[in-house]
């Protein structure tokens, strides 16, 4: 396992839409580890790949520190209810800002496995499944952030 580089708002990367994970490989299975390693390290509470330069369509989210999803192809399928509050991303650092999101997402996705299951979730990690599924096709928040970002103390936690 390795941390990897995080690419930061500016970077090309982060704006283009990733491909698909067609086979599961142990390249691939060993990005998914590195991305929970970086994530863990940078104290996210998602990262998707793109974050790391590899434009394939992977998530891993872990809104409580010791429960990880990893998430391929994912896709929402269901959202409801609606809920405002500050977000980052470990992509622009430093920074948040207000976004309105969904307050209940069912996304579905690959596992490790390849196996199809389904993710649920509300508050925090309905806006973390929202936001990193953004990445896959290229957009950050800041793109929706309502007024502007704010700086953010370097020991507030929590950046996604
Ligand atoms: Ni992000």
């Amino acid at each position: 396992m390795a941390i990897r580089n995080i690419r930061e708002i500016g970077d090309e990367v982060l704006t283009k839409k990733c491909k698909a994970v067609t086979e599961m490989t142990p390249r691939i299975k060993e990005l998914i580890e590195d991305m929970l390693e970086t994530m863990y390290e940078a104290n996210g509470v998602g990262l998707a790949a793109p974050q790391v330069g590899v434009l394939k369509r992977i998530v891993v989210i872990d809104t409580t520190g010791d429960d990880p999803h990893i998430l391929i192809n994912p896709r929402i399928v269901e959202s409801s209810g609606e809920q405002t509050g500050q977000e980052g991303c470990l992509s622009v650092p430093g920074k948040s800002g207000q976004v309105t999101r969904p307050n209940y997402v069912k996304a579905v996705a690959l596992d490790v496995n390849m196996n199809e299951f389904e993710l649920e979730g509300t508050e925090l990690l309905a806006r973390a499944i929202c936001h990193e599924l953004d990445h896959l096709d290229g957009h950050l928040y800041v793109e929706k952030a309502e007024g502007p970002l704010q700086d953010v103390s370097y020991d507030e936690d929590d950046e996604e």
